[in-house]
């Protein structure tokens, strides 16, 4: 059922992000329509990271010192707090730097199970971080990569018939970056099951935005990024079923990732340490804590309750102005709250930079989706995201700035 009115005070959310109240381009307040590219942090998350530093300091899993011991205790409760906000066990949730590497860590250490024959199926909606890879994977191993088609707005063509005894992984977006669409990953999944295949979900849109049970929806990997969701950048997380992790070799290699070490050779810890190399990250841990403890405080039905709002005004207020057109679902069923859009006579770059003049923040370009771009006719696009800190107001704002950018161009 749709929302109607939006279940969080705003007002109050927005004085929890000190950026936000900043104002840009000769003093104009700023608003911030990009945080599907990266979210704003509240101070709870710049105090936890700030105070791992001042108090805690230490590398985490490499001493036997106080320091060392306070960084590995917090470094593993985040680890345990994140892995419960998607429904794991804590030795199901693998950090690495991005949801980016998390696929790509997947990709490689599945090489050595997919030969020449094998098919991958991934969907024209993917972001190139969840199609490069497994093109990669296809030419070390000389698998077949094919893929779900786009439909006409930009949802996901699920075809049963392309997942075949030959599929050996399905990799699919849970939510497009793009149009915002939520893909019918519990379906996919199944299907997938029975035929044998694995299944990899890129939440990097999905789980900031929505309440998200990675064992209800039972895929076997989710990969996602910390700074999308009020957390820290560098810092991204991958689950993965435990015998599913468990079968896969390290992808990088040394530090505490190992067992035991002689000159002839090594042997590699369970996971999730078997998957994670360098001094650990805990600092930024602490941050994406705070964080999910802030987006917990909400509630993630809020914010996707919330997010529902702003998505069904920007859709009513675009369609409002002539000569724009959506890319994506024109309703918020089964959508989230990226919304794409053309303006007829407007490169998407000019868009933004007259955009920005105003001191609203969007994205523009291909959105690191080109193929989707392409099956949905176009080079570019503008985009839009909205979080949990936007305001009705601001979506407004959006479209009045659109109607400047119109008389500005003459168009
Ligand atoms: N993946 C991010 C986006 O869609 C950067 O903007």
């Amino acid at each position: 059922m749709s929302a109607v009115t939006s279940p969080l005070d705003v007002e109050t959310i927005r004085k929890d992000f000190p950026l936000l109240s900043r104002t840009v381009r000769n003093d104009k307040p700023l608003v911030y329509l990009d945080s599907g590219a990266t979210s704003q942090k509240p101070t709870a998350v710049l105090d936890a990271e700030r105070e791992f530093y001042e108090r805690h300091n230490g590398a985490a899993h490499r001493g036997s010192h106080l320091l060392s011991e306070e960084g590995t205790e917090i470094y593993e409760g985040a680890r345990a707090k994140v892995a419960a906000f998607i429904g794991a066990d804590e030795n199901e949730l693998v950090w690495t730097k991005a949801a980016t590497e998390s696929v790509n860590l997947v990709a490689y250490a599945l090489t050595g199970s997919v030969k020449a024959g094998d098919e991958i199926l991934i969907s024209e909606l993917e972001h190139h971080a969840n199609l490069v890879p497994w093109q990669q994977l296809a030419q070390r191993t000389g698998a077949t990569l094919k893929w779900f088609k786009a439909t006409p707005e930009g949802r996901l063509d699920f075809d049963p018939s392309l997942i075949t005894e030959r599929t050996k992984i399905v990799a699919v977006t849970g939510q497009s970056n793009v149009t915002g669409v939520i893909t019918p990953l519990a379906e996919i999944t199944r299907a997938a099951h029975e035929a044998g295949a694995l299944v990899l979900a890129d939440g990097a849109q999905l789980v900031p935005h929505h309440k998200v049970d990675v064992k209800a929806l039972d895929v076997d990997f989710m990969v996602f990024s910390g700074h999308k969701m009020l957390g820290p950048l560098g810092l991204g997380a991958l689950y993965g079923k435990y015998d599913k992790l468990d079968a896969l070799p390290p992808f990088l290699s040394g530090g505490d990732m190992i067992e035991i070490v002689r000159m002839e050779g090594s042997t590699f810890q369970a996971p999730p340490m078997r998957f994670e190399t360098g001094v650990p990250p805990a600092p930024q841990a602490a941050g994406l804590a705070a964080a999910i403890d802030y987006l917990d405080g909400l509630g993630m039905d809020n914010v996707a309750a919330h997010e529902e709002v702003l998505t069904a005004r920007a859709l009513e207020v675009l369609t409002g102005i002539k000569g724009v057109r959506i890319l994506g679902p024109g309703t918020t069923e089964n959508r989230g709250a990226a919304v794409a859009f053309e303006v007829d006579g407007i490169h998407p770059h000019d868009l933004s930079q007259v955009l920005d003049d105003q001191g609203i923040a969007i994205r523009v370009g291909h959105h690191c989706a080109w193929p989707l771009h392409r099956a949905l006719g176009v080079q570019a696009s503008n985009r839009a995201t909205f979080y949990l800190y936007n305001t009705l107001e601001e979506v407004d704002v959006l479209g009045e700035g659109i109607r400047y950018a119109q008389k500005f161009f003459k168009v």
